[in-house]
């Protein structure tokens, strides 16, 4: 009762403050509410900038970077690295790793009780160029770099997108350097990296799983040959990058309870909602607060309601706050996608979560 009512106040202050189109985002503040990760049946993560170049976002470089260390500690259990362990930062040339940057956010996760789940070994993209135009034994390349990236946090890592997005939304395989020049590439990519850390998580990540049921079979069909094989996989990431009507509860239901069939682990692996789809807003209106407080409530409320514990990875959001998500910058207009606004502030999508944490 007493959350709905906090809710309720913080929608009118919303319509005060930044209703009807305007362009002043919501300053409400939810303080005398827990932290999320105080109230969370489930590890709770946040993917963070940690790198120069990630100049507004990074919690190491950016000017913010100490008020964003401070919140995501707060609020959260768990981090990914937005960019910085994509094997074009980590590992820019053939001989040569760069771990700096992600050694500082397993060492801000450490100083703060917070997993840390690995993203991402083997992707179609954010490639060095040595990498696109390698012309030695790929295979060997391959199990190299997952074996000496997964050894490397052994220690420090519990779990790992191992491949990212192979697969089409039709359910074909992707084109990709991996997919060209190794067969059966995702088998071996996973066996590699079971070998490098035989107790980490091996997870499959991509988006569009519950919009594109052709991709989520392929991923099924994938698993299950997996186990006839004895490869190893752990888990399934639905990346969960949506708009506030599609894919709608029922595809998202039928998703999920799919997914759990297989017995595997299941993440929300990099949670954000697309509010401004066409760019008609331009400010952060009323409207757009109870939809993003509902649609936030529903998804987290039936990941909780399908997923049994045991199977239950987690939910990750990507990034920490509206100004720093990658969505404004890809669609070139203003959104407000995450939990927390330009300034740090809880928003109405922070509070949906809350309640689907705390409700359930
Ligand atoms: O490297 C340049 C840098 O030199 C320049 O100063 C800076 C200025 O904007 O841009 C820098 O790189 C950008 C980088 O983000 C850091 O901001 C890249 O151009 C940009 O493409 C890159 O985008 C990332 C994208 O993955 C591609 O790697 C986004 O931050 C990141 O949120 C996004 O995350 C992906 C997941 O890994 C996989 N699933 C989808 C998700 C969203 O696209």
């Amino acid at each position: 009762m007493k959350q709905t009512i906090c809710y309720l106040l913080a929608l009118l202050s919303m319509v005060g403050c930044g209703g009807g189109g305007s362009s002043t985002t919501t300053t409400t503040n939810y303080a005398d509410q827990p932290n999320l990760r105080d109230v969370s049946p489930v590890p709770l993560g946040v993917a963070l900038g940690v790198g120069d170049f990630e100049t507004k976002s990074s919690i190491r470089y950016s000017a913010n970077a100490e008020n964003y260390q401070a919140l995501a500690a707060k609020e959260f259990n768990s981090v990914v690295a937005e960019n910085v362990m994509k094997p074009e930062f980590i590992h820019p040339q053939e001989n040569e790793y760069f771990w700096d940057d992600a050694d500082y956010l397993v060492d801000f996760a450490k100083a703060n009780n917070m997993q840390v789940h690995g993203h991402t070994l083997i992707w179609y993209q954010t490639l060095p160029n040595w990498m696109q135009n390698y012309s030695g034994d790929w295979e060997q390349m391959m199990i190299d770099h997952i074996t000496t990236i997964v050894s490397h946090y052994s220690d420090s890592i519990s779990s790992w997108d191992v491949l990212n997005e192979a697969f089409q939304d039709d359910g074909t395989e992707r084109t990709s350097i991996w997919q060209q020049h190794i067969p059966d590439y995702i088998a071996k990519a996973f066996s590699a990296a079971r070998t490098a850390d035989p107790d980490a998580d091996l997870y499959y990540n991509d988006y569009n799983l519950a919009s594109a049921p052709a991709k989520l079979n392929a991923v099924l069909e994938m698993a299950s040959d997996f186990k006839t094989r004895n490869i190893p996989i752990d888990g399934i990431g639905f990346q969960m990058h949506i708009d506030s009507n599609s894919p709608n509860l029922s595809q998202l239901r039928t998703a999920f309870s799919k997914a759990v069939a297989t017995g595997l682990k299941i993440r929300i692996s990099e949670m954000d909602v697309v509010m401004n789809p066409d760019g008609a807003y331009t400010g952060y209106a009323s409207n757009i607060a109870t939809q993003e407080h509902d649609r936030f409530k529903q998804v987290v409320a039936l990941y909780l309601e399908l997923v049994p514990l045991a199977q239950r990875g987690g939910i990750t959001f990507w990034g920490l706050a509206d100004n720093l998500s990658w969505i404004p910058n890809y669609y070139k207009h203003a959104d407000w996608p995450l939990l927390f606004d330009s300034k740090l502030q809880r928003k109405a999508a922070w509070t949906g979560v809350y309640e689907a944490l705390t409700e359930n």
